[in-house]
């Protein structure tokens, strides 16, 4: 799973630095080519000659080499890299790239870094639990990073908690179920939509919604990542993304989305239909800007969106699957249950708006999936990076 990979170890300034080295032996024994960057206080818990002798390759700590003068390029060592790992991460490190601190070459590597990025911290248990680690974690989290959490144990301090950086062999591991995960979907094509839709009222005004197209986005980060190739149709949202397996189609209007989805459904394996379409749209829109000196009192005339949902249902082939999403406020489940019926979707994935951090805006989703049989699986709180794998695993299970 490793052969051929290239990773970037991360080293900083922690006591488990030692472990970098049984790191940097397993990875090179499965194949992996590894390029250690260290920070300056990395070098006071371990040398660069231990980590450069083991990884084969000098070790980058420095913008400038002392020597000959030449600049070492986080930029493209950012683009060479499958994966970036920081093993050990302080809490001081961690902060840094929570905030984009910029001040050491390993921060400005991540910051450049392209290809996933696995943190495993280590650290005294009062620091691990500090809220601002906790916070600064969580920030990670929100950027699609990978937190490797550290083990309860005994720590350098002799005192007992959790801090401990996780062990060499089990970071390794969990690199090698992503890469094996990666495979998965290869060769599939999937359909996204994301984010809420305007609908135009007169030149400046809309209706729209909340969405924030968070959800659509890490559906379609995990599925570029295991392989597929990512038509994401996104309505208006701030978020960025950028992958070589994604395409984003940007619309605006339930129309635009609505013909986006139903030209690259059809040779597409299957959608997920993530976006907060606005139900209704003002019949006649206007051309100049409504003046309430001149209009008074107003009523907008509405007319219903087409469900591109129940559009995909009925043009959907056997072997096209379809997975639609429902947010509720009551009667959750058998809401749902109707949805999935009446769209002819294979699942449906319910976030209610009843559940702390989960919904709109927050980083964090809540979900039940509610399959075709009406089998009902419920999942805990998580990031909406963790849900968005958890769904494409169930995809994954319909698509294999
Ligand atoms: O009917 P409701 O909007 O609650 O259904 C939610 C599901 O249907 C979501 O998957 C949503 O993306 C999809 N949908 C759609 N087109 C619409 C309305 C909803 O694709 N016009």
């Amino acid at each position: 799973m490793l052969k051929g990979k290239n990773i970037i170890l991360g080293v900083t300034g922690s006591i488990a630095a030692y472990k970098a080295a049984y790191l940097i032996r397993g990875l090179v024994k499965r194949g992996a080519k590894v390029q250690v960057v260290i920070t300056p206080a990395g070098k006071e818990f371990i040398t660069p000659l231990t980590l450069s002798t083991l990884s084969g390759a000098p070790v980058i700590s420095e913008f400038f080499s002392n020597r000959d003068g030449t600049w070492n390029s986080h930029v493209d060592l950012g683009l060479w890299a499958d994966a970036m790992l920081i093993a050990p991460a302080t809490a001081a490190t961690i902060g840094k790239m929570a905030n984009g601190i910029a001040d050491n070459m390993l921060i400005t590597t991540y910051l450049s870094c392209k290809a996933p990025v696995f943190v495993a911290p280590a650290m005294d248990l009062d620091m691990f639990a500090h809220p601002s680690t906790q916070q600064n974690l969580e920030r990670l989290r929100g950027f699609g990073n990978r937190i490797i959490e550290p083990a309860e144990g005994e720590l350098a301090s002799h005192l007992t908690g959790k801090g401990r950086m996780e062990e060499p062999e089990n970071i390794i591991r969990i690199l090698e179920h992503f890469f094996k995960e990666k495979e998965d979907l290869q060769k599939k094509k999937i359909v996204i939509t994301a984010g809420p839709t305007y609908e135009k009222i007169d030149p400046v005004r809309f209706i729209g919604n909340y969405s924030s197209g968070k959800m659509g986005f890490a559906l379609a980060k995990v599925c570029a990542e295991r392989g597929a190739e990512v038509i994401l149709i996104a309505g208006p949202v701030a978020e960025l993304i950028s992958h070589p397996n994604i395409t984003r189609v940007d619309v605006e209007s339930a129309d635009q989305m609505y013909e986006a989805a139903m030209a690259t459904f059809p040779d597409a394996n299957a959608a997920i239909l993530c976006a907060a379409v606005a139900d209704y749209k003002p019949i006649h829109p206007r051309e100049e800007k409504i003046k309430r000196e001149v209009s008074g009192e107003l009523s907008l005339q509405l007319t219903p969106n087409k469900d591109i949902a129940a559009s995909l249902g009925a043009i959907k082939k056997d072997n096209q699957f379809l997975v639609g999403f429902a947010l509720e406020t009551n009667n959750e489940e058998v809401h749902a249950i109707d949805k999935l019926k009446r769209k002819n979707l294979d699942f449906i994935v319910l976030n209610s708006l009843r559940e702390k951090g989960a919904g709109f805006r927050y980083d964090t989703n809540k979900i039940s999936v509610i399959d075709k049989d009406g089998a009902v699986s419920h999942y805990p709180l998580k990031t909406k990076q963790e849900v968005a794998s958890d769904i494409v695993d169930k995809l994954a299970t319909l698509l294999l």
